[in-house]
Formats: C-alpha cells, structure tokens, sequence
C-alpha cells in the first residue's frame, strides 16, 4: 500500500460563499472534515484578489488544521508578510495572474531566483518548509534544489488536460516528463509533491512516481462532495492513492 500523502486544497468551499458573500459554506468546517476523513492536511491559495480564500480563514485555519497546513502563495510583498505572521507547517509558491481561472503553468525559478533564494532563507529561519509549484522539467528541478527549497510540487496540469483531450496522444509523455522529473528530483535530495487538475481517473498513472510523498488536490474532490458529499469524497481519493 502506497503511504503519498494526501492534502485536501479547500479553496473551493470559500468560492461557493464569496458567490453570496455569506458565512456559509465554511472553509473551517471543511478542513475539519477532511481531516476527520483521513486526509492528512488542508491547502489553501490566498490569492491577491483574495477571490475565494480570505485572511481570516488562514489565521482561522492555522490553528484548528491538525495535520499539515499547507499555503500557496505568490511571490508577493503583501502575502509573504502574512504568511510570516501566520507561519503556516509549509508554504508552496505559486506564480500567479490576476485573470487566470486557477494556476496556469510552473513558477518561473530561472527568472525568480534570487528572489525565491530570499524568501526560501526567510521561511526556513521560521522553520516553515519550502516547496516550489514547478513544471516536471529537468532544469527547474535542478534549480529547485539550488535554490534551497524542501520540495518541488510537480504541475500536473498539462497531464491532466491530454488525459481528458480525446485522441490526444501525449498522454504517455506527459507522464515521462512528470517521471523523469521525479526521479531527478530523488537523485538530487530535493521531495516530490505533486497536484493540479487530479481526480480518480487520472491519479493512477503518476502514482508510481520516484519519491512521490504527497498530494495537493482540490477541485475534483469538492465537486464531487456535491453528489456523495465530503466525507465520501476524501475517501474515495484516498483509496484511489492508497491501493
Ligand atoms: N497545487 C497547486 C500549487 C495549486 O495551485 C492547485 C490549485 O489551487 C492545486 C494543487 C490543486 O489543483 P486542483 O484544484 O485542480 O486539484
């Protein structure tokens, strides 16, 4: 049985309440079912137009996750100082566009070095651990490392979308790059995550991937919470990964 963990993103529980600016559903409640129901931790994205998750969730969510709390976040002034006040158990930095729906591609490391290289230093003297969302490419694994970040986040985006794309036929490379990617990853010292775009059907082929430690899936588990509700939801991933 596999033992990749497997951390719930809950970003979408707070979309459905942004859409009537209410209390309900509750982000809080979320993390604590999915933990309840075996996940072990909760993501979140604060995302510079704050369109889903808010500031208080995270102070709200730091202290009542029990596992790992895990927060994406971009290169940003204003969102590196929150998280420095929050100090969440690990923080996965993300790039970020205001008017894309969800993350679209891997963090820029060549371009962002040094400024990742600070913000890695800045986190690890608060004890925070470091992953870097990047796409599975053999360079920006190896700069991942230089840069002194715990893990990469293998973007599986790419795959996801040829796993779905009728015909397509590079579903098989895709999985390559995320292998190859992984394995490079092993070989240099730095962990593997990976997430984006997962769900049941697609989850299986890159499960076998080298040094694979966790998971950060979203969408497919709150969307499909509306029809066999939450608790059923994490379990079936989690039988999905721990078969
Ligand atoms: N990992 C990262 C870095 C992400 O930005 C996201 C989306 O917020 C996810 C994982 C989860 O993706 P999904 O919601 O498609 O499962």
């Amino acid at each position: 049985m596999s033992d990749i963990k497997l951390c719930v993103n809950i970003d979408h529980v707070a979309t459905v309440r942004q859409a009537r600016g209410g209390i309900e559903p509750d982000p809080l409640q979320a993390a604590r079912i999915v933990e309840e129901s075996g996940a072990d931790g909760v993501t979140v994205h604060l995302r510079e137009d704050r369109r889903h998750i808010q500031d208080s969730d995270i102070i709200a969510l730091r202290d009542i996750v029990v596992g790992k709390f895990n927060l994406e976040m971009a290169l940003s002034d204003d969102i590196i100082s929150i998280a420095k006040r929050i100090l969440p158990d690990q923080i996965t930095l993300v790039p970020e566009k205001r008017e894309e729906l969800t993350t679209e591609g891997g963090l820029d490391v060549r371009g962002y070095f040094d400024r990742i290289r600070s913000v890695v230093e800045m986190f690890h003297e608060k004890k925070v651990i470091v992953s870097l969302f990047i796409e599975p490419d053999i360079e920006t694994v190896e700069l991942s490392k230089k840069s002194g970040a715990d893990y990469i986040e293998i973007h599986t985006g790419t795959y996801c979308n040829e796993f779905y794309r009728p015909g397509s036929r590079r579903v098989k490379d895709e999985i390559d790059r995320i292998y190859l990617a992984a394995e490079r990853a092993c070989a240099i010292g730095i962990g593997v995550n990976a997430g984006h775009g997962l769900d049941c059907k697609n989850l299986p082929a890159i499960l076998g991937a080298p040094g694979l430690e966790e998971l950060n899936i979203g969408f497919s588990i709150i969307a499909r919470s509306l029809f066999i509700g939450m608790p059923a939801a994490v379990k079936e991933m989690l039988r999905t990964i721990k078969r």
